[in-house]
């Protein structure tokens, strides 16, 4: 009984957000220097079991175009924010390489994105220069934050399967759209259902 009393309350509630704009510092549109690798062993998609906690929405949001972020990760904030990445070599590279959303934490030889191998091909001009990039592992890259947009899509809070544990909400954020940060949630109780 305890535990359907506490479905019916969530059920029943009104969620509220606060959003910030990015910390851009004082420039919005400039590309950040940095590097990039991608998933080893990967199937072309991101991590299921990004630290994020999207699951498997993780690896296939944006047609798999994702991303481990290392200090943008910031402590989960940056989960779903999405960065324009592009490698600078001119000869394989293209001009605007890929868009991807952040579903994970992670850093390897002082990369700030681990990107999925979708992602990572998709910087190359030909899928000649994507095995070259491929080969060479991890790329001096460009990056900037730039708005998710997910034009089929509304904004979907997604209950986490433990939630049926009583006392105990936890939920996902999926479809996040715009540049700013989600930072916070309210939750307020809009009506309780009749305990019996
Ligand atoms: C990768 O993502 C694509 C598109 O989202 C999907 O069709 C494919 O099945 C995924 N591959 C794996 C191994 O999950
Ligand atoms: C998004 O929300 C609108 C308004 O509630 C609704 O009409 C539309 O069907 C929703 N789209 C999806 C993909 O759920």
């Amino acid at each position: 009984m305890a535990l359907h009393i506490f479905c019916g309350f969530f059920l029943t509630t009104t969620f509220v957000f606060m959003q910030t704009l990015a910390d851009t510092s004082s420039c919005t549109d400039c590309f950040v220097n940095s590097r990039a690798t991608y998933y080893p062993h990967s199937e072309q998609n991101g991590t299921a079991n990004g630290a994020c906690g999207f699951g498997s929405f993780g690896a296939l949001v944006n047609g798999g175009d994702v991303s481990a972020a290392s200090s943008l990760y910031r402590n989960g904030v940056g989960c779903g924010a999405c960065y324009q990445v592009r490698c600078t070599e001119s000869e394989y590279c293209s001009d605007n390489g890929v868009i991807v959303v952040i579903t994970d934490q992670g850093s390897s030889d002082n990369t700030d994105f681990i990107l999925s191998e979708h992602a990572f091909d998709r910087m190359a001009q030909t899928t000649d220069a994507a095995s070259y990039l491929l080969a060479l592992g991890v790329l001096d890259i460009q990056y900037r934050r730039v708005a998710c947009s997910y034009p089929h899509e509304n904004i979907t809070f997604k209950i986490d399967e433990s939630s049926s544990n009583p006392n105990y909400l936890a939920f996902v954020i999926w479809y996040q759209q715009g540049i700013r940060d989600i930072t916070a949630v309210q939750l307020c109780e809009v009506y309780t259902l009749s305990t019996n």
